[in-house]
């Protein structure tokens, strides 16, 4: 039967990073694939992680199975974190929370609890948004539109647009929203913004989906979670899909969580039983080595500062590369204004080249980005940066 199957065509990202491995030009450059890289072109295991690693093997007693909604521990460890301490959410007992595998699990739960809720559900999507938001969202049978977002002209945010397109949507339309570090744009909500937005939301009856992959990587994390912390402090029901895949470098641990915020206790315990219920159905149980890392960290006051160290410098090392970028491309190519680079934050910005300047650049100067010219700053180094903008300004003139 299976033999009825046509072959797919090869994931985009996937291919780039095939073609990457292949290039023996000891000065290409990968700005393709979304992880985190140090100055010497690595994703290290973190500090804080290796030690936190070692507690929890030389504690673990049993490779028996956890629970459907993995460690409660990282589950209330993780709400702190994106909510903080004393959060109005968590002192009324609002917030149930799932461990999910990766940032992924946790955006496919989410999708699936309120595909439960109602089956004709609409999720609106930010245009541009992550290309993965699409399978995982549509996946389950939901019906995705889009709202305006990214401003290209400016490198911004389409603000009046987005506010116009949402302030017609009927009541219960699910949106999606990047808490912060918007992939693959860059281009975030000022706080203001987000207090405006929140506005639309009460008077539109809106359902908050917030997605927050980067905490702690774009200002900081209490900064990064703003909309989070405002909208759960004011709206009866948010959801919040959450990933430890870059802040915590754990990427292949498939580590997350999905917290939902509801009107009332009561109203939380029958979502968490439908979540239980759809991780049964789905994988049954979440990995535990991850979670259980991250809630060694989490709740270790030497570990936790370790690991707020290092998120600190990640997210340094980003925006002065940002900012370096800005300084290189403007002495490579005056006649444009790459500023907006600057101005954005997280891993992610579009350079805003076409995509034959994009293959341009990968076939001439072996950079490689994907073909919306989405790419990955974290990519950049101290020693390539200036051959990057040399790069960019020869495709330009091209
Ligand atoms: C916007 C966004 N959401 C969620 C994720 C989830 O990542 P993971 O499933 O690896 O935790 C990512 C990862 O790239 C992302 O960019």
């Amino acid at each position: 039967m299976l033999e009825r199957l046509e072959r797919l065509p090869t994931d985009p990202i996937l291919g780039l990073m095939g073609l990457y491995r292949a290039d023996t030009d000891p000065r290409k450059v990968d700005l393709g694939v979304g992880v985190y890289r140090n100055d010497l072109g690595e994703t290290p295991i973190l500090g804080a992680v290796r030690r936190a690693e070692q507690v929890v093997l030389s504690r673990q007693a049993t490779k028996s199975y956890v629970a459907p909604a993995g460690n409660a521990g990282f589950n209330q460890a993780m709400a702190k974190l994106v909510l903080g301490d004393g959060h109005p959410a968590l002192v009324a007992d609002r917030v149930r929370s799932i461990q999910a595998p990766g940032g992924c699990g946790a955006l496919r739960l989410g999708a699936e609890v309120f595909r439960a809720a109602q089956p004709d559900t609409v999720v609106h999507v930010s245009t541009p948004t992550w290309a993965n938001h699409i399978p995982l969202l549509s996946g389950c049978g939901l019906k995705l539109e889009r709202y305006p977002y990214y401003d290209a002209a400016s490198g911004g945010v389409k603000f009046d647009e987005m506010l116009g397109t949402l302030d017609r949507l009927p009541a219960r339309s699910v949106v999606l929203l990047h808490a912060s570090c918007h992939n693959p744009t860059g281009a975030d909500l000022s706080e203001a913004q987000w207090r405006e937005l929140l506005g639309v939301f009460k008077r539109r009856s809106l359902a908050p989906f917030i997605d927050i992959a980067y905490q702690g990587l774009g200002s900081g994390v209490a900064e990064d979670a703003y909309g989070i912390r405002l909208f759960c402090a004011e709206l009866p029901e948010v959801a919040v899909a959450m990933s430890c895949s870059k802040n915590f470098g754990l990427y292949r641990e498939r580590t997350g969580c999905l917290h939902i915020i509801s009107e009332s206790p009561t109203a939380g315990d029958a979502v968490l039983s439908h979540l239980v219920r759809i991780a049964r159905s789905i994988y049954s149980m979440p990995p535990d080595h991850g979670a259980a890392i991250v809630n060694e960290i989490l709740t270790d006051a030497t570990f936790r500062e370790e690991w707020s160290e290092e998120l600190g410098a990640m997210r340094k090392r980003i925006a002065g590369l940002r900012a370096e970028a800005v300084k290189q491309l403007a002495k490579a190519c005056p006649q444009r204004d790459f500023g907006f680079i600057a101005r954005q934050q997280g891993m992610f910005s579009f350079l805003g080249v076409t995509t034959p300047q994009v293959h341009a650049l990968r076939e001439q100067h072996h950079v490689y980005m994907t073909d919306d010219s989405r790419m990955n700053v974290a990519g950049l180094r101290a020693d390539n940066i200036e051959y990057f903008a040399k790069a960019v300004a020869q495709v330009l003139r091209t």
